[in-house]
């Protein structure tokens, strides 16, 4: 059944190389080795049922922390609900959810919901009951907080305009910096730059890139570009089974996919032509 507490028993290998997000190897002055890195999200042959059917099934892996982590696949092969899993939101049918302990997360969903007021309080509401409501001066801390989220996703000067009003690059921004407000350390984004404008996309996708330099990012995108751009790793999925698991030059390259993945090269084909 499913678990959210940590197991110390489990360990990620020491694979990947210096300077590779969650790389082990050896200390920086090559006087040992370092220990490795604990993932920040594990998921152990989840399966997950809804409505009768089984629309995640078998999912085994480890995020590692610094990773920028692309789930790919076709419309219904269950990046959403993958998401979802990992945020806590659903729980496996079968199998284990593992986050590590202290590790804050937060999601943004692909259209995101704003409160009919303003874009600070959008971002103050979520901090105020966040960092506790009843605490003395909590208020005026969350407000000053969503001041400077809000000046980190270049929406200060729009900070007293109702929320609602914004256009949808700007509401996806003002969704980014409410997520960000409370320095998780894992961002989950459901194709963040879906529905925007090439404009908005270029300026959401900036903010994302810039987030992935201190934050773990795993992120569902139908946007190949983009996959290439941001990520570090990619994971495609079909019929919500984990089909190809590669790091994103591999996932690329025109010589290991069709031979090691004919499903994800056929894929990756599609939306290319
Ligand atoms: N609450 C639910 N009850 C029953 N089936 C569900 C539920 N939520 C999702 N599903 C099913 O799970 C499958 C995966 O859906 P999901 O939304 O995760 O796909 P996706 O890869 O995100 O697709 P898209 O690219 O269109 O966003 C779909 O077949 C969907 O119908
Ligand atoms: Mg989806």
């Amino acid at each position: 059944m499913s678990a959210t507490c940590w197991q110390p028993s489990l360990r990620v290998s020491a694979g990947a190389g210096l300077g590779q997000p969650g790389g082990g190897g050896r200390s920086p002055g090559g006087r040992g080795p370092v220990p490795p890195v604990l993932p920040v999200l594990t998921l152990n042959n989840a399966r997950l049922q809804l409505g009768g059917a089984w629309v995640l099934r078998d999912i085994v892996l480890s995020i590692r922390p610094g990773e920028r982590v692309a789930l790919v696949g076709a419309n219904g092969s269950g990046k959403s609900t993958l998401l979802r899993l990992m945020h806590g939101l659903l729980l496996p049918t079968e199998g284990e959810r593992l986050a590590q302990p202290g590790c804050l997360q937060a999601m943004l969903f692909q259209r995101p919901h704003m409160l009919r007021t303003s874009a600070l309080n959008n971002v103050a509401l979520a901090l105020w009951l966040r960092r506790g409501w009843w605490r003395w001066g909590a208020w005026s801390a969350s407000v000053a907080l969503a001041h400077q989220a809000l000046a980190q996703v270049g929406l200060l000067d729009q900070a007293h305009k109702p929320a609602k009003t914004l256009s949808g690059g700007q509401q996806q921004r003002l969704a980014l910096a409410r997520c960000c407000s409370f320095g998780p350390d894992l961002l989950l984004l459901d194709e963040p730059t879906a529905s925007l404008d090439p404009h908005a996309k270029r300026d959401v996708e900036a903010l994302i890139a810039e987030l992935g330099q201190t934050k773990t990012l795993v992120f569902a995108s139908h946007n190949l570009g983009q996959v290439k751009r941001l990520a570090t790793r990619v994971l495609y999925l079909e019929q919500g089974r984990v089909l190809a698991d590669l790091p994103v030059h591999e996932f690329f390259n025109g010589q290991v996919l069709p031979r090691r993945y004919p499903e994800a090269h056929l894929f990756v084909q599609g939306e290319t032509t």
